[in-house]
């Protein structure tokens, strides 16, 4: 089934490229009430996707990255988003004749990942960046489309990453491009030596602006607060990661390296946002894909019986637990309740194939002696016990085999006169 659908989804895509004028949001894969944020992030996952340089043997995908460049040129201005809603191809040809202009689908690329636009081997790559994400245990058990935020540098828009006001870059003049200068030094009278140093007036760059951008005061780069979406499926493993390629910090100079998600268990808080639902499941502990959870009983429970136990479990369905009279649970006693653990991860999650297997919930249970007791109820309880214990008394000393007085080590002498 799955198959089917992504060789149906293909097809359908290869259709959609080979008509003349397609349509915009089928091109990023969206529908026409989509948010930019959507735009944004349908177009970073398509245009790595179908990047020429990481589809040399794929004549095709210079086509489709071109195309996805296009649409999301059209559809991220609110006023040429507006045109095409209403006019369509047509009206933005006619906008584009006026003047409207239209970017190099690379440098496009390049606002967004940095470097020159491409992924050439030997091309200098930033560094990976790595985030840590605490998710609570009933997101990992239900699975939870979320959000996190960090702190990301940017190209920065207002300049294209130019670091120029007028986002004209000149040569330096200083260095006619070099980036260094040849700066003679008198080591004694009489010895001199040429030593090349980085250039002061641009920085080793080679180039220079006149006015400095005010959003980026010349850096070419802003840090600001990204959003990131994150699935969590069911059954991830704590600790698991995700990766975001090319999705850490960007930079004129280089491609952004990678963006790489570590998700944790976090502690859950006793009370509202962490357990709105206020079920129990919140307070098991996980050990891979079994549960924990500590129950505690009364003597009275664990010597005779007849009780029940009626846990809520992380999505809300309620696990029972319980003896019937007469059954004895002895203190510390592991009960195993299969099938009541956290899902067994699976990259495909669930499908008509595969249904979600879950691990086991281990029930602990701790039992409570009554620290005293009222004198006429322990009156009969003694008597109770003194009467049983003359007629079929076990005698647990008498059974274990071990000796009634201390055996003495053989001592030589000269310790018996000390
Ligand atoms: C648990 O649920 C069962 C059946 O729904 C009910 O008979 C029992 O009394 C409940 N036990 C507790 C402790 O609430
Ligand atoms: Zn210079
Ligand atoms: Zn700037």
């Amino acid at each position: 089934m799955r198959v089917l659908k992504t060789v149906l989804l293909s097809l359908l895509t290869l259709a959609q490229f080979a008509l003349g004028a397609e349509d915009y949001y089928k091109v990023l894969g969206l529908d026409r009430q989509a948010s930019d944020k959507q735009i944004k992030s349908a177009y970073r996952q398509l245009s790595k996707k179908f990047h020429p340089d990481k589809n040399p043997n794929d004549p095709s995908a210079h086509d489709k990255f071109v195309l996805v460049s296009e649409a999301y040129e059209a559809l991220s201005d609110a006023e040429s988003r507006q045109i095409y809603d209403k006019y369509g191809h047509e009206g933005l040809k006619q906008r584009k004749q006026q003047g409207g202009g239209s970017h190099d689908p690379f440098d496009l690329f390049s606002r967004f990942f940095g470097g020159g636009g491409h992924y050439q081997p030997g091309q200098r790559r930033g560094h990976n960046v790595e985030v840590k994400v605490p998710i609570s245990l009933r997101d990992f058990y239900n699975g939870r489309a979320t959000e996190f935020q960090w702190n990301k540098q940017e190209i920065c828009e207002k300049c294209d990453g130019t670091g120029a006001a007028d986002r004209v870059v000149h040569t330096c003049p200083a260095c006619n491009g070099r980036g260094v200068r040849t700066v003679r030094q008198q080591l004694a009278p009489g010895m001199v030596t040429q030593v090349q140093m980085q250039c002061d007036a641009c920085g080793g760059r080679g180039k220079s602006i006149k006015h400095r951008c005010p959003a980026c005061n010349g850096e070419r780069v802003v840090r600001k607060a990204t959003v990131v979406s994150l699935n969590i499926q069911r059954g991830m493993a704590d600790g698991a990661r995700v990766a975001y390629e090319s999705e850490a910090d960007a930079s004129p100079d280089y491609v952004a390296g990678d963006l790489i998600v570590t998700v944790f268990e976090k502690e859950p808080g006793l009370e509202g946002e962490d357990n709105p639902d206020r079920v129990d499941g919140v307070f098991f502990r996980r050990r891979g894909d079994d549960l924990l959870w500590r129950e505690v009983l009364s003597l009275r429970e664990a010597l005779m019986g007849d009780w029940t136990r009626n846990l809520t479990h992380l999505d809300g369905h309620i696990v029972h637990l319980g003896r019937k009279r007469g059954q004895v649970v002895q203190p510390g006693h592991v009960e195993t309740v299969e099938g009541e653990g956290m899902p067994r991860w699976a990259e495909d999650g669930d499908s008509v194939y595969h249904k979600t297997e879950f691990g086991s919930l281990l029930v602990e249970y701790v039992v409570v002696l009554p620290d005293q007791m009222e004198s006429g109820m322990e009156k009969e309880l003694w008597q109770l016990f003194q009467k049983w214990r003359a007629k079929k008394g076990v005698d647990l000393h008498k059974d274990s085999g071990r000796p009634d007085k201390p055996v003495m080590q053989q001592q030589d002498e000269g310790h018996e006169e000390l």
